[in-house]
């Protein structure tokens, strides 16, 4: 996958990670609200430096500035599945929520898709999330996706005091590039 090295809307870039992107993503990554509907647990600033050195050296998560702060606000996460020749791909956000309720994460990956789209060979976007996470399903609503199932109790992050998985559904959206047209 060949990303331009930054993609311009009318207020971000959607550009490849720095090193010093770190405050920024420690910002919300250390943010316990982030967590509701995902996997994982607040971190460090260690831990945040760590990801960005990792990540400025790939392309599967994208840093998404807003061009007036000159700040990073979120990030994209947009990788092939297996198996590869289906051309399928996975996306995932998080936007740090100081700067949620702006349309922001919407008017970001609506580019990004439509740009992957229009470059590069892809079938098909798919993106999962929990039906408690109304904003992450309203977003994909939004940006056209299509809910294409939920998957019965098929995930757990976490276990009760019995050592038990506590099972999660996950709703299972798809979109087509005729889909935008
Ligand atoms: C999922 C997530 C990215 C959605 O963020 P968001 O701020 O709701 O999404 P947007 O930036 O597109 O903003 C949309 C909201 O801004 C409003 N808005 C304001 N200006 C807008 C504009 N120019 N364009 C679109 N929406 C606009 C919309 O009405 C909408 O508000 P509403 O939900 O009250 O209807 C965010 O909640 C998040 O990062 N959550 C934590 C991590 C997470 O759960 N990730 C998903 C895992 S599946």
């Amino acid at each position: 996958m060949n990303i331009k090295p930054v993609i311009t809307t009318e207020r971000l870039k959607i550009r490849k990670f720095r090193e010093n992107d770190y405050t920024d993503l420690y910002e919300y990554l250390s943010d316990k609200q982030t967590y509701k509907y995902e996997p994982g647990k607040p971190i460090t600033i260690e831990e945040a430096k760590k990801l960005c050195t990792e990540r400025a050296k790939g392309q599967m998560f994208l840093a998404v500035e807003l061009k007036a702060e000159h700040k990073m606000i979120g990030h994209i996460y947009f990788n092939k599945i297996e198996p590869q020749n289906l051309l399928i791909y996975e996306i995932g956000y998080i936007f740090n929520k100081k700067y949620q309720g702006q349309g922001f994460a919407t008017e970001a990956i609506q580019k990004l898709i439509t740009y992957q789209f229009s470059k590069s060979d892809i079938h098909k976007i798919t993106a999962h999330c929990s039906p408690k996470n109304i904003k992450s399903w309203k977003l994909l609503k939004r940006l056209k996706f299509k809910r294409e199932g939920k998957l019965r109790k098929n995930i757990f992050f976490n276990k009760d005091k019995n050592n038990n998985p506590i099972w999660l559904d996950t709703y299972e959206y798809g979109l087509l590039k005729e889909d935008i047209k």
